[in-house]
């Protein structure tokens, strides 16, 4: 089996991105030599990890990065999403620890060497844990602290870095971590959530304005994870179960960076429950972006809830993957398309898409076929997105390889490279080695049209 795509597809066109991706604390391992942060202090709270793991080696890329970066080379991609650690660049008296912006410099010379753009995520939910223990991102002073911080690292890459985000996923740290206390830090409230979130994007408007300061250059934005919801059934109250939710996990974020403004909403949460909002911030919220990063990973199905509004209703007989998540890539054209007519987009980057599979290594090799299928039909989707007019520009697949899956340990597998975590071994997976020879074919595909042209 292998990845195709219709042929002439937009997606083949030489100026498309295709990359992978990873984030520090579910690869970097190598614990003591940076600052805790809030994943330490989680994963060493009883039953909060499903398989009672941590960070402290995860697949010990710090030592493995050179190895890693071959590897990721051979795959023939054109670009490398990966986080910085902010507890292991900063030191608590917030000067830079040149050990750890060290470390990143040699991975982003290596890429540059290699001809392979580096995309940067300044922040992918690693919190140093002395700025929790001060209110985190209940407080507001944490978003002039993350200025802080990606002011100091940002002009120690100069120009190495491609394009920049902000944070990953901000509805996951706001929600996950401050309202229903799945991830770190842990808190549980409907009065913090949209607090947090707002902390959040105002860390992200600050962030923004230090970037066109001191990386004019580079493609700067921000990436949301969004979930489609559709309406169990087409009864109203259903429907408006599902715009509802629509509101809370999508709009919530991207109405505010792109038009400087709250859903509606805002006005009917109950006082505890809205955030702290002061003059100015939304204007600086919505500072201008250069891209969205898209990540993708299912649809929700959403029905009337006297209590909380809505609730998700579990798919019927759906097909769905080690994470329980339904595989439907056909909300993934829906969900482009409606934020293409929705909103004045600007070009949009799929920073994670993929799929947790139940793998197994057998004979040195992992017959990851499901996940395969997974790639196939979502880049299609992407495909039908681009044909509709949606302005996509890169692919990322998450993940470059199997790592450290938050609340759910290693147990969940979604690399597109496999990992042993006894030898610290890789193997390329099916999913991986398609991967390598669509894109190697794109290439030659493209050599061949500039021969001729
Ligand atoms: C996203 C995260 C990423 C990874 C995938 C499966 O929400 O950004 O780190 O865990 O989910």
């Amino acid at each position: 089996m292998k990845l195709s795509l219709p042929s002439q597809s937009p997606l083949q066109s030489s100026d498309f991105t295709f990359g992978v991706a990873t984030a520090s604390f579910q690869i970097e391992g190598a614990h003591q030599k940076r600052l805790p942060s809030i994943w330490d202090t989680f994963c060493d709270t009883p039953h909060k990890i499903a398989d009672n793991s941590n960070g402290k080696q995860a697949c010990d890329h710090y030592s493995l990065w050179q190895e890693d970066l071959d590897l990721i080379d051979s795959l023939g991609v054109d670009a490398y999403r990966l986080s910085i650690s902010w507890p292991r660049v900063m030191h608590q008296n917030g000067q830079l620890n040149p050990e750890g912006v060290n470390f990143y410099i040699a991975i982003l010379d290596r890429l540059r060497a290699k001809n392979i753009k580096a995309f940067v995520t300044l922040y992918h939910w690693d919190l140093p844990q002395y700025l929790e223990d001060q209110g985190g991102w209940l407080n507001r002073d944490t978003a002039y602290q993350f200025r802080h911080y990606v002011d100091l690292i940002t002009r120690a890459f100069g120009d190495r870095v491609y394009s920049y985000a902000t944070l990953n996923e901000p509805f996951c740290s706001a929600y996950l971590g401050y309202e229903t206390g799945i991830h770190a830090p842990g808190l549980v409230g409907k009065q913090y959530g949209k607090k947090a979130a707002h902390h959040l994007l105002l860390a992200h408007g600050l962030a923004m304005q230090v970037l066109a300061e001191n990386s004019p250059e580079s493609k700067n934005g921000i990436v949301l994870n969004f979930t489609p919801c559709y309406p169990k059934s087409q009864n109203k109250e259903d429907i408006q179960a599902a715009e509802l939710a629509e509101a809370h996990f999508n709009h919530w974020y991207l109405k505010p960076l792109l038009e400087g403004q709250y859903p509606a909403l805002l006005s009917q949460l109950p006082l505890a429950e809205r955030p702290d909002i002061l003059a100015g911030d939304l204007a600086l919220i919505a500072h201008p972006i250069d891209y969205v990063g898209v990540n993708y990973y299912t649809r929700a199905i959403c029905q009337a809830d006297a209590e909380h509004g809505f609730s998700q209703a579990v798919p019927e007989s759906a097909e769905v993957t080690e994470m329980g998540w339904e595989i439907y890539p056909q909300g993934f054209t829906d969900l482009l398309v409606s934020l293409h007519k929705n909103y004045r987009l600007p070009p949009v980057y799929i920073t994670e898409n993929g799929a947790a599979m139940d793998d197994t290594l057998l004979s040195g090799e992992v017959n990851d076929v499901r996940r395969l299928d997974y790639f196939n039909t979502h880049l299609n989707a992407v495909h039908e997105a681009m044909l509709a007019g949606v302005d996509i520009q890169a692919y990322f697949a998450w993940s470059l390889m199997d790592n450290f899956e938050w609340a759910e340990g290693y147990v969940k597998r979604f690399g597109i490279v496999y990992v042993d975590y006894q030898t610290q071994q890789r193997t390329i997976k099916a999913s991986g080695l398609a991967y390598r020879d669509f894109l190697n074919e794109r290439i030659s595909q493209n050599q061949t049209e500039k021969n001729f042209a």
